[in-house]
C-alpha cells in the first residue's frame, strides 16, 4: 500500500495507523515507527487467495539485500522484492503480509499512508480487517485493488446471501458508487456462490496505484459501528486538523465531511466480530489473474500474469 524510494528504494505502506475503542474513541492502540513491527505477526504461509508470492518472516526480510522492511523518520517501510527474477519452482515473488496480533469489534482506523504500490501487473496490495472462520466473523477490505487501477475499492464479505445487503446511497450522502450490494459468501445450499461481496468504487481517482502515489498519498480512515461502516480517503492537501501527524486532539468526525462510502443495511454486530488488520501485497492470484481482469492490460501485460511477475523485477521497484 504504498512514491518515496528513498532509503533502501523500498517503498510500501509507509503507515502509522491509531485505531480507538468504540464509543467515544479513547485510549488509542497507535502503530508507528516506534512499535510497528512488533505489533504484527508476519503470515508466511501459502497464500490463501493463491496469489504468485513467497511471504517471507521477519528476519528474512530484514535480511534481505535490499531489506524488504525499515523504519526510519517516523515512517515504516514495506515492499516485496523488486531486484530479483523469481527461480522457477519458487512460490512467488517475495512480500510481506502483516496481521495484526490484536483484535478489534468495532472502532475508528485511521491509516496515514505516504506511499503505496505502484501501478503494476499482477500487483494486487489490500489494507484490511479480517474475522476468523472467514467469513463467518466477516472482512472489511479498506484499499484494494489490482494492476492498473487508479480507483480504490471498499469491499465487505459476510457469510450467507440475501441477508447482509446493502443500501445504495445518493451522492448527497457518498462520494462513491454502489457497485454490489450482497456481501453474502456462500448461498442457502453452502455454495460458495458470491466472491465479489458488497463493494462500493471510491469516487476519488487519486486513491489507488500510482495516482495515490503522485499526490504523496493521504489518510485513509474507517469507522466501524452497529450501524454502519464508513470510509473516508483524504488526499495529502486535503487531511482534516484532528488527522494530521502530530495532532494533539482526538480524531473529529464532525470535521470529516461526506464520506467516500457508507454501508448500511446489515445487522454487523453479528456478522462482522473481533477483526485483526491485516496489510499485504500479493500477485496475481484469483483477482489480479482473473482473465477479465488481467486483459484489460494486455498492452502494458502482454505476458501471462506469473511470467510477468517471475521475470520483471523492475516492475516492482515502486512496490
Ligand atoms: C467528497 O466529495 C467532495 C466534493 O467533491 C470533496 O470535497 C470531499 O473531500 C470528498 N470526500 C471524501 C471523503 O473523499
Ligand atoms: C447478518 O445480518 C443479517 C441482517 O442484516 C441477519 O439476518 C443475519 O442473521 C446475520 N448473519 C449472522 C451470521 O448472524
Amino acid at each position: 500500500m504504498s512514491k518515496s524510494l528513498s532509503l533502501f528504494a523500498i517503498s510500501a505502506f509507509s503507515l502509522i495507523s491509531s485505531s480507538y475503542a468504540s464509543g467515544l474513541y479513547i485510549n488509542p492502540d497507535v502503530y508507528d515507527s516506534t512499535n510497528f513491527f512488533s505489533k504484527f505477526n508476519f503470515f508466511t504461509d501459502a497464500d490463501p487467495t493463491h496469489g504468485y508470492v513467497d511471504y517471507q518472516t521477519q528476519d528474512q526480510a530484514t535480511q534481505a539485500n535490499p531489506p524488504l522492511i525499515s523504519t526510519s523518520n517516523n515512517a515504516v517501510k514495506f515492499g516485496a522484492d523488486f531486484s530479483s527474477v523469481v527461480a522457477d519452482g519458487a512460490r512467488g515473488r517475495k512480500s510481506i503480509r502483516l496481521e495484526s496480533q490484536a483484535t478489534y469489534t468495532k472502532g475508528l482506523f485511521i491509516a496515514d499512508i505516504a506511499h503505496m504500490p505502484g501501478s503494476a501487473c499482477g500487483s494486487w496490495p489490500a489494507f484490511w480487517t479480517l474475522g476468523g472462520n472467514w467469513p463467518h466473523q466477516g472482512e472489511i477490505d479498506i484499499i484494494e485493488g489490482v494492476n492498473f487501477y487508479t480507483q480504490n475499492a471498499y469491499t465487505l464479505h459476510s457469510a450467507t446471501t440475501g441477508n447482509c445487503l446493502i443500501n445504495n446511497q445518493p451522492a448527497s450522502v457518498m462520494n462513491g458508487t454502489l457497485t454490489a450490494s450482497d456481501c453474502g459468501v456462500y448461498d442457502s445450499n453452502g455454495n460458495y456462490a458470491n466472491p465479489t461481496g458488497c463493494s462500493i468504487k471510491s469516487g476519488d481517482t487519486k486513491s489507488f496505484g500510482d495516482n495515490f502515489n503522485s499526490y504523496g498519498g493521504g489518510v485513509q480512515v474507517m469507522q466501524w459501528t452497529s450501524d454502519y461502516i464508513k470510509m473516508w480517503f483524504f488526499e495529502r492537501n486535503n487531511i482534516p486538523a484532528s488527522l494530521k501527524a502530530g495532532s494533539t486532539v482526538e480524531p473529529n468526525i464532525c470535521e470529516f465531511g461526506r464520506p467516500d462510502a457508507t454501508f448500511n443495511g446489515c445487522n454487523f454486530d453479528t456478522n462482522f466480530s473481533a477483526h485483526q488488520i491485516i496489510i499485504d501485497q500479493t500477485f496475481c492470484g484469483d483477482f489480479a489473474a482473473q482473465t477479465d481482469v488481467y486483459a484489460q492490460n494486455s498492452a502494458q501485460c502482454p505476458q501471462d500474469c506469473v511470467t510477468m511477475v517471475q521475470n520483471n523485477p523492475s516492475n516492482y521497484a515502486s512496490s
